[in-house]
């Protein structure tokens, strides 16, 4: 059986595994979370070049159909190296975010939130206005924000109080649409809401990338007809840790999880 990766630097990949198991109930996944190494966002270049290609290696042994990169950073820093490095199909989340703000933005004022490398990659950027020339992109880094979602006893008061902080400057911008530009973000959705208080478009880059997962595994005759095994869950973290994240945050009741080693 041809099952999809999805990786990410940990659990945030969880939120586009939830649109695909929505839009795509028939497609068995093999999910992993680097949580022994999260966050990447803060980490060189190099660093979580190694940390992903240690995942690609590991997701050598399985028969895969696609992989799906749920992670910005490493979107942002390396996808042309894994299209080549694969020989399936490889979908990041950036350009298909950034389509979704440009075409959906009504102020031509937009806000990107993610991680300190996303930023400093200008990737969200360089395809919205490659998308929609002229429309004002401001990129907000929230350094803190991985580890505070990862971390589930993270007080309320403490995340919203960076919500403040990160928030803050692109609200003065006055931008209409706000882009969480890293896949933990929709996690913390509500709050995000609610600290910004008034009518914003918040794009949420997994809808765009399952369908373009959709449309891509339409086109080379791949799309699953019926459903056949278990999802697999895999972490380079604690175990029960990552069983608990999936039970409350995707409609898996009961999933298989295991602890994988990624690093030579
Ligand atoms: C991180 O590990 O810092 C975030 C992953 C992402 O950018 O989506």
């Amino acid at each position: 059986m041809k099952r999809i990766a999805i990786i990410d630097s940990g659990s945030g990949g969880l939120t586009v595994a939830n649109v695909l198991f929505g839009q795509l109930p028939d497609e068995r996944i093999i999910y992993v979370g680097d949580h022994g190494n999260c966050p990447y966002g803060n980490k060189s270049p190099e660093e979580i070049k190694d940390l992903v290609f240690g995942v690609i290696r590991y997701l050598e042994q399985f028969e895969l159909k696609m992989l799906i990169v749920a992670c910005n950073t490493a979107s942002a820093l390396m996808l042309d190296e894994l299209k080549e490095r694969m020989d399936v199909p490889v979908i990041g989340v950036i350009e298909p975010g950034a389509r979704t703000a440009a075409a959906t933005t009504r102020n031509r004022r937009i806000g990107v939130i993610a991680t300190q490398r996303t930023v400093e990659s200008h990737m969200y950027r360089k395809i919205i206005r490659e998308n929609r020339a002229g429309l004002e992109v401001h990129e907000q880094a929230c350094p803190k924000l991985v580890s505070y979602l990862e971390n589930e006893e993270t007080p309320e008061e403490a995340l919203r109080e960076v919500l403040e902080e990160y928030l803050g400057p692109l609200q003065k911008e006055q931008v209409d649409t706000l882009v969480m530009g890293c896949t933990h973000y929709p996690l913390a959705e509500q709050q995000i809401r609610r600290v910004w208080g008034g009518d914003v478009n918040l794009v949420d880059p997994a809808r765009a990338t399952v369908a373009k997962a959709a449309e891509v595994l339409m086109e080379s005759g791949e799309t699953a007809d019926a459903p056949e095994g278990e999802h697999l869950f895999c972490t380079t973290g604690d175990v029960l840790d990552f069983e608990e994240k999936v039970k409350k945050w995707t409609p898996v009741s009961q999933p298989v999880v295991r602890y994988v080693e990624t690093r030579a």
